[in-house]
């Protein structure tokens, strides 16, 4: 599946991915340091936040835990999720969308 990601400064880059693991994983494997995952997962930690920008339905609704953590960021927005919390799918084939700074 194709994914198409932006990196802090902006840039976007589509990469190739087989539907495995997480959005967060996937992003991290691809190399975008940017994308920090400090927790690696446990949706303790806010680092893996993402916007999503084009039309996606998740397969899973948000969790209470990941809607408090994002409630935490200066940064929060429509769209933001936590990647780590994104079962990476066939669902997930053509998706948009750019990192967000930790903070
Ligand atoms: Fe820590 Fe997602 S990697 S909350």
């Amino acid at each position: 599946i194709k994914l198409h990601i932006k990196n802090l400064s902006g840039t976007e880059q589509t990469v190739e991915v087989a539907p495995d693991g997480s959005l967060m994983e996937a992003i991290r494997d691809s190399g975008f340091q940017d994308l920090l995952a400090l927790c690696g997962g446990c949706c303790s930690c806010a680092t893996c936040h993402i916007v999503v920008e084009s039309d996606f339905v998740a397969p899973e609704p948000m969790s209470s835990e990941e809607d408090d953590l994002l409630d935490g960021s200066d940064h929060r927005q429509a769209g933001s999720r936590l990647s780590c919390q994104i079962p990476l799918t066939d669902a997930c084939d053509g998706l948009r969308l750019r990192i967000v700074p930790a903070d």
